[in-house]
C-alpha cells in the first residue's frame, strides 16, 4: 500500500520532530483501534522512549482487559502498565444517574488514575491521543464549544492539567484509514476490527445509576450479541453492536412464575465515521437468536428490544 507507506514515513518524521531526541512519551491504550494505531506509530517513531498505560476502569466488556493484554504481550518495548481502577471508578459514580455528570465523573478518574500511574513512570514530555478528525470536529466544533453534544473523555482535558504535549498522529484520518494504517503496521486483523467503545464504557450503557451488578448483567449479554452476530458474518459490515441496559423493568413470566426484571435493548448501526448512523436492517432470524439467548442464559434480563432509531435525531450511544 504506497499512500499508507508514504503516510507512515511523514508521521514518523513529524513525531521524531515534534518529540525530539530525548522526549519521552506516554499512551493512553484503550485497546481499541485509534489508541493501538496511534500508539504503534509512536512506537515506530521513538522506541522505548514510549510507555502504555491501559487504565481498567470497571467498564469494559467481558474479558476486554485479557484480551488487551495478551494483544500488546511481546508487543511493545516497554511492558503495559495496567492500572486495577473498578472500585475507584465505581464508587465515584454511586449515585450518579445524569448522562453528563456521569461521562465527567468517569474523566475525571481516569485523569486521576492516569496521572498517578504517569507519575510512578517518572512522568513524561508528551502524551498520544488517537484522535481522529470526526472527533476534531465533533467534540469542539466550528459551531464553538458550547454545541458540544456529548462530553468526549478522550478530546481535551489530559494535557493541561498534566503539562504535557500531545502527539496526535491520527488527527487528519478517518476511521476507514486508521484501519488502513493499522493493518500496514501489522496489527492484528481481529484488533483492527473491533467495534469502536466508548471511553466512559459501559458507564454510559448502563442506563441510570451504574452498579456492579447492573455492569455484570450487561457484560453477559453484550457478549452473547457479539458472538451471534459474529457467528452470522455481520461483525464486520456493522458500525457498532452492542447492549443497553435500560432503567425500567418489565413484567415477564417464567415457567408458571411472575417475573419482573430488566429490559435490554441492542443497538446495531451501520455508519462510515460515527458522524450519521443508520439502524442495520439485521436478520429477523439473528434478532431473534440474540433474544432468545439473552432471556434464557442472562438472569435479570426478561425482555429484549431493538433499537430502529437513526443518528440524527439519536445518537449511536443512549447516553
Ligand atoms: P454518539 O453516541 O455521539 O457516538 O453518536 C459517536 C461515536 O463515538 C463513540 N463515543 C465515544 N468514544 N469517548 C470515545 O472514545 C467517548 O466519550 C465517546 N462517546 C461516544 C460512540 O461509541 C460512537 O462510535
Amino acid at each position: 500500500d504506497w499512500s499508507m507507506g508514504a503516510f507512515v514515513e511523514e508521521a514518523v518524521a513529524r513525531i521524531r520532530e515534534q518529540v525530539g531526541d530525548q522526549g519521552t512519551v506516554i499512551c493512553g491504550l484503550s485497546g481499541g483501534v485509534d489508541s493501538s494505531v496511534a500508539a504503534a506509530l509512536v512506537e515506530r517513531a521513538i522506541g522505548d522512549r514510549l510507555h502504555c498505560i491501559f487504565v481498567d476502569n470497571g467498564l469494559l466488556r467481558k474479558n476486554e482487559r485479557e484480551q488487551v493484554e495478551a494483544m500488546f504481550a511481546g508487543r511493545l518495548h516497554n511492558p503495559l502498565v495496567v492500572a486495577d481502577a473498578g472500585a475507584l471508578f465505581l464508587d465515584r459514580l454511586a449515585g450518579v444517574t445524569d448522562p453528563e455528570l456521569k461521562r465527567k465523573a468517569i474523566g475525571a478518574t481516569f485523569i486521576e488514575v492516569f496521572d498517578e500511574k504517569a507519575h510512578a513512570l517518572g512522568g513524561a514530555d508528551y502524551l498520544v491521543q488517537g484522535t481522529l478528525y470526526p472527533d476534531v470536529i465533533e467534540s469542539v466544533s466550528a459551531r464553538g464549544p458550547s454545541a458540544t453534544i456529548k462530553t468526549h473523555h478522550n478530546v481535551g482535558g489530559l494535557p493541561e492539567k498534566m503539562k504535557m504535549g500531545v502527539v496526535e498522529p491520527l488527527r487528519e484520518l478517518f476511521k476507514d484509514e486508521v484501519r488502513r494504517l493499522g493493518l500496514h503496521l501489522g496489527l492484528p486483523e481481529t484488533m483492527i476490527w473491533r467495534h469502536p467503545f466508548p471511553g466512559p464504557g459501559l458507564g454510559v450503557r448502563v442506563l441510570g445509576e451504574v452498579t456492579e451488578p447492573r455492569c455484570a448483567v450487561l457484560r453477559e449479554a453484550d457478549a452473547i450479541i457479539i458472538e451471534e452476530i459474529s457467528r452470522a458474518g455481520l461483525y464486520r459490515d456493522l458500525w457498532q453492536v452492542f447492549g443497553v441496559l435500560l432503567p425500567v423493568r418489565s413484567v415477564g413470566v417464567m415457567g408458571d412464575a411472575r417475573t419482573y426484571e430488566n429490559a435490554l435493548a441492542v443497538r446495531a448501526v451501520e455508519s462510515v465515521d460515527a458522524m450519521t448512523a443508520d439502524w442495520a436492517h439485521l436478520p429477523y432470524e439473528v434478532l431473534g437468536r440474540i433474544s432468545n439467548r439473552i432471556i434464557n442464559e442472562v438472569r435479570g434480563i426478561n425482555r429484549v428490544c431493538y433499537d430502529i432509531s437513526s443518528k440524527p435525531p439519536a445518537t449511536i450511544e443512549w447516553e
